[in-house]
């Protein structure tokens, strides 16, 4: 069944992480006038969208997803009269505004938990997951339950001078909300209601499907769980009935578009959150291939790259929403390492690898997110020390490698490889100081080394340019339905070396095939493509329709778009 066709299904949302983007006042912290100072690149790129990540006041203790106000602009980043010109400047250039939700937890300096804690009478008490402590079998007190936070150690931490603790599946500085409190939903409807009034498009849910626990609470008692509780605190029950009243008391009575990020959702849960008829959320992030180079939920632990488990998770769930929702199609974030590091790509094929992701990830079924650099082919950085790193999660990550005596040589080089703050250096505009992202000013992370040869007006100038393949790429992909709505088959899913899916819609076709590796592959045309129908529609390494064969020798990281003609 044809997909119900929606602006947001053909829209290209680019991601800024602000902190890292543009630094207009030379304070070595990115800041809204940098960013309306870049929207015209963002406009050409092809993007239709912005993802802001978070421009809340905040402690930065988890640098934004930690909110101590949502219905104010960190001053650093500027003030709310630049945020209303950043919207105005956005819709000028037909960009949507998307806010990040951070709905989960707020910060421990939010005026909410600092009232909680400040009285035990406070309605605000019930805001947060406050629980008194149990006595192990010494009678010393231990939290009430055995779980873990997602950022390492205990899930409750005790509030001083008390035998309580509270729940943060974050950092201790994150402390979860009680959304079973009808006044927390009531709030968190009137925050959407408060920037949907603003103009913002739409949303990103930051671990969206935690929100609904399982009461009453229990130890998890399963040996295997590395992170303990998880089947307590994702996808709870009442997961459902949580997304619909934020629609029926905000988001519907606007024209937005919402993407939730998602905890490893569960199959029917997530078929449910996206489901066009369930009025939750319109899409969630999928990042299963990209767990495809390292252990599932412990990115510092690499493996080699597997491709077959790649496509399962970039092609599983465009198959599986087919019809009945909409997808995202996904490379990079905040939180990831920068895809031309990874996936046991080799630094000489930068080009080629950049070029090959995005036409085998863009081209597929979902709406395109883009993160910040990744248009120009921006690296992981090599960094010399965790000092140099400022994400608290790694910290948090070197201290529990410590603690298992891991030598600190090797939880370097594990977590240099995966670290979130690869995704986090200033962005790379040329080669002046700074890579142009400031004046001079020290950044608050610092910048990667190799900005004098990879940054935007090198790419630019360059006739191997990213963002200009980027560009062309989108260019295509919106003016071809099929390439937006068309259903993707996939050919030879076990194929270890080439990835291979075509799109349909009506009686048109394309076909994406693929060499993800760095040694050539041979590609067999699927039997049910004519030879003398196709044309070459878009290549990354220049291809000719004068070479299709029966049989094609694929170079490394060479991705081919044929057309059908008929
Ligand atoms: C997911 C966000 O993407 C990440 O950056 C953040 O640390 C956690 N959620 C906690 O909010």
């Amino acid at each position: 069944m044809a997909a119900k066709t929606n602006w947001y299904k053909e829209a290209v949302v680019y991601q800024i992480y602000p902190l890292s983007f543009m630094d207009s006042n030379n304070d070595g912290m990115g800041d809204i006038c940098g960013i309306i100072s870049k929207l015209d690149y963002i406009k050409e790129l092809g993007a239709t969208a912005i993802w802001f990540s978070p421009l809340y006041a905040s402690p930065w203790k988890d640098y934004g997803y930690d909110i101590s106000d949502y219905k104010a602009i960190h001053p650093a980043f500027g003030t709310m009269e630049d945020f209303d010109e950043l919207i105005r400047e956005c819709h000028a250039r037909g960009l949507r505004v998307m806010m990040d939700a951070v709905f989960n937890h707020t910060s421990n300096e939010h005026a909410w938990f600092k009232a909680a804690l400040a009285d035990k009478t406070s309605p605000y008490r019930d805001y947060y997951i406050i629980r008194k402590g149990k006595k192990d079998k010494e009678g010393k007190l231990i939290p009430p339950t055995n779980w873990t936070s997602s950022f390492t150690g205990p899930a409750w931490e005790r509030i001083e001078g008390t035998d309580e603790y509270y729940l943060h599946l974050f950092a201790p500085e994150q402390p979860d909300l009680n959304w079973e409190n009808p006044k927390v939903r009531e709030e968190m409807a009137g925050i959407l209601r408060f920037w949907l009034e603003k103009g913002v498009d739409g949303f990103r849910f930051d671990v969206f499907n935690m929100i609904s626990k399982v009461y009453p609470f229990k130890d998890d008692k399963n040996p295997l769980h590395f992170q303990k509780g998880v089947q307590y605190y994702v996808d709870g029950p009442r997961m459902h009935e949580f997304l619909k009243e934020l629609n029926d008391k905000a988001l519907s009575l606007y024209d937005t578009y919402t993407v939730g990020e998602s905890y490893t959702p569960d199959e029917e849960h997530a078929y449910r959150y996206i489901n066009e008829e369930s009025g939750e959320l319109d899409t969630i992030f999928h990042f299963e291939h990209l767990a495809a180079d390292n252990i599932f939920g412990l990115k510092m632990i690499p493996k080699p790259f597997n491709l077959r488990q790649f496509k399962r998770g970039l092609i599983d769930t465009q198959l599986r929403y087919h019809g009945s929702g909409w997808n995202t199609l996904v490379l990079e974030n905040h939180d990831q390492a920068r895809c031309v590091s990874r996936f046991g790509i080799k630094k000489k094929y930068r080009y080629e690898a950049a070029t090959f992701l995005a036409m085998i990830t863009y081209l597929g079924w979902g709406t395109p997110f883009i993160y910040q650099g990744q248009e120009i082919g921006m690296t992981n950085t090599d960094f010399k020390s965790r000092g140099e790193m400022k994400d608290p999660v790694t910290h948090f990550i070197f201290d529990l490698a410590k603690g298992l005596h891991v030598p600190d040589s090797v939880s370097f080089r594990m977590m240099k490889g995966a670290a979130r703050d690869n995704a986090r250096t200033p962005m790379q505009w040329d080669a002046s100081v700074n890579a142009g992202f400031n004046k001079g000013a020290e950044p608050w992370q610092c910048v990667n080394p190799d900005y004098k040869k990879i940054n935007v007006s090198a790419d630019l100038a360059s006739d191997k340019s990213i963002y200009r393949f980027y560009q062309k790429l989108l260019a295509l992909r919106k003016s071809e339905d099929t390439l937006i709505y068309g259903n993707t088959i996939e050919y030879y899913p076990d194929d270890r070396q080439v990835i291979t899916y075509s799109r349909c819609y009506g009686d048109k076709r394309f076909l994406i095939v693929g060499n993800f590796s760095g040694v050539r592959a041979d590609f067999i045309m699927p039997s049910d493509f004519e030879l003398d129908e196709l044309s070459i529609r878009m290549t990354n390494l220049g291809r000719s329709d004068a070479e299709i064969a029966e049989v094609l020798h694929l170079e490394p990281y060479e991705a081919i778009l044929f057309e059908e003609n008929r």
